[in-house]
Formats: C-alpha cells, sequence, structure tokens
C-alpha cells in the first residue's frame, strides 16, 4: 500500500499509462478517482477494477482543457470528506501538427490540459496535502522536455520545472512531489497524435507498467525526478551533455514522427 491516508486522483485515466496507474494502485488497496473526458470508458474500468480488486471507485468526468473541467478536479482535491493522498497528473496528448502552420485553438487545448490544468490541480492538492502532513503528487512530463519538440517539449519543461520547485517547496512537509520523464511508451498515444509507432523498432518501447512501477517507487521515496528504463537514462545523459545545436538537429519538430513534418534546416 502507498499512501494509507486517502484515495488516488488519476487524471487520463481512461487509457494507457493513466489506466495501468489505476490498475497498480487499485491492486495495491488504494481507493480511486478517476478522470478524463470519455465517461463511457472510465465507468466501465471503474467496474471492472471494483470487481477485481474490491476498492471503491470514483468517475469523475472532466475535460482538463477547460477551467469548468480543472476546478471541478481541483474541488475533489480540496474535499476533506474522503481526501486524495496521491494525485497523478497524467492526461495529456500530442498535438499532432506544428506550431506555425497549426491551429491555435489545438494549441490552446494542448496548453491548458497539459499546463494550466497540471497548476490549478496541484495548487489545490498540495495545500490539502500539506496541512495533512502527507501526500504525493506524481506529474508525467517526458523525455522532450529535453529537446525541442515544438509547445509539446514546452509544455513538458514546464511540467518537469514546475515539479522541481515544488518539491522543494514542500521539502520536509511529509508532500512527496515526482516528475515522470518517459521515452516511448505504447498507449493510444501516437495513433491519437496521427502519427505511425511502427516506425520506431519495438526496443525503443516502455510498457505502461514500466512507467508506473517507476514512477510510484520514485514517488515513494522521494525522488524528484525520474526517467523510467535504462534506454531513456542514457539518452536523457546525452541530451543534457550534447549542443544546443545538435538536439535541435536530430530531436527538433521534425523527428516528431509525423510523416508531414518539417524538413530539416
Ligand atoms: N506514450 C508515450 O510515448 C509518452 C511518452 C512520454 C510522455 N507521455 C505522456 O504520458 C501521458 C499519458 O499518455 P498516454 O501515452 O497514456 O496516452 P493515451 O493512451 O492517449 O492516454 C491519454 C489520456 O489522457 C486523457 N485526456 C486527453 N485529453 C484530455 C482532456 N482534455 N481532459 C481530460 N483527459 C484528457 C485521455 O482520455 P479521454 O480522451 O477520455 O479524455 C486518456 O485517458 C501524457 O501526459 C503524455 O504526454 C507519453
Amino acid at each position: 500500500m502507498l499512501w494509507t491516508m486517502g484515495s488516488a486522483l488519476i487524471t487520463g485515466a481512461s487509457s494507457g499509462i493513466g489506466r495501468e496507474f489505476a490498475w497498480k494502485l487499485a491492486e495495491e488497496y488504494n481507493n480511486l478517482v478517476l478522470v478524463a473526458r470519455n465517461k463511457d470508458r472510465l465507468e466501465a474500468l471503474a467496474e471492472k477494477i471494483r470487481n477485481t480488486t474490491g476498492v471503491q471507485v470514483e468517475v469523475l468526468p472532466a475535460d482538463l482543457s477547460t477551467e469548468e473541467g480543472a476546478l471541478r478536479v481541483a474541488e475533489r482535491l480540496s474535499a476533506t470528506k474522503r481526501p486524495i493522498g496521491l494525485l497523478v497528473n497524467n492526461a495529456g496528448f500530442g498535438l499532432g501538427q506544428d506550431f506555425v502552420d497549426g491551429e491555435l485553438e489545438r494549441e490552446l487545448e494542448a496548453l491548458n490540459t497539459m499546463v494550466r490544468a497540471v497548476m490549478i490541480t496541484c495548487h489545490a492538492a498540495a495545500k490539502a496535502m500539506k496541512e495533512r502532513g502527507s501526500g504525493g503528487i506524481i506529474n508525467v512530463s517526458s523525455m522532450t522536455a529535453l529537446t525541442a519538440q515544438g509547445t509539446y517539449s514546452a509544455h513538458k519543461a514546464w511540467v518537469r520545472t514546475f515539479t522541481e520547485g515544488l518539491a522543494a517547496e514542500l521539502a520536509g512537509s511529509g508532500v512527496h512531489v515526482t516528475a515522470v520523464c518517459p521515452g516511448l511508451v505504447h498507449s493510444e498515444f501516437h495513433s491519437r497524435a496521427g502519427v505511425d509507432a511502427n516506425q520506431w523498432s519495438d526496443k525503443m518501447f516502455a510498457s505502461p507498467a514500466d512507467i508506473v512501477k517507476a514512477s510510484l517507487k520514485a514517488c515513494r521515496r522521494g525522488q524528484v525526478i525520474v526517467t523510467p528504463t535504462v534506454l531513456y537514462k542514457a539518452a536523457a545523459a546525452a541530451l543534457r551533455l550534447s549542443p544546443r545545436k545538435l538536439v535541435r538537429y536530430v530531436a527538433g519538430p521534425a523527428r516528431s514522427g509525423r510523416t508531414e513534418g518539417m524538413p530539416l534546416e
């Protein structure tokens, strides 16, 4: 069991990494609150988890790209009845477009989901957890926080830096805060972004289970940044040591994986 005083709230729980967080935490006998837009998928998952593990599962459908959705989740995080002991900010998506020729509306949807909602939910959760003197927050960033793949990289870099600051602010409070920086992971992420995941070798992918195991272990022991799997630990080290000009060349927008990506300069 991870956080005995409370439930775990997971955003983006209907699929991929979030769904795996839900199963793993339920198997550790934590009650759950599942957040995503697709209510039917959340209800179906909740029913399966209840029947299999016996834990209590609440379903909280919310579109985190909207202020109303993010504030509704924040309200649940602040509640003193059935308090939340672990927040997993996992909802996110690849934009599937370049910045200049893309839709501004899509950009704002991404920013609001992966940055604004993370700030709003962390503000509510951190305050409640600090008052109780215990809790955990896991924010899913990405390896792309170290690359130059457009606004997606920028949002994930924000998540990583924001998490470091929050962890420092909460040091000694009993609240652990962790940013997770996965590389490629098998999920619906690539198909949703219009990217053919088959272009990369299967060896380059981690499973959602790998990511969840590394994230929970890191948060449990108070590790602030975790890059799961040996391959991406090495890649992160190489990115940190490389000149930024080289990083922009090998890991800029042209390497997003979309077939219509920008040509290399
Ligand atoms: N897969 C990778 O290679 C990879 C690598 C590094 C980091 N990540 C990060 O990992 C996280 C999870 O992604 P995944 O790979 O598991 O992808 P996924 O299978 O596509 O799952 C994404 C989840 O986010 C939810 N979501 C998307 N937009 C939302 C919104 N506006 N409001 C609420 N929920 C929303 C989706 O549910 P609904 O559609 O029902 O709302 C879904 O549950 C993301 O933050 C992603 O950036 C992924």
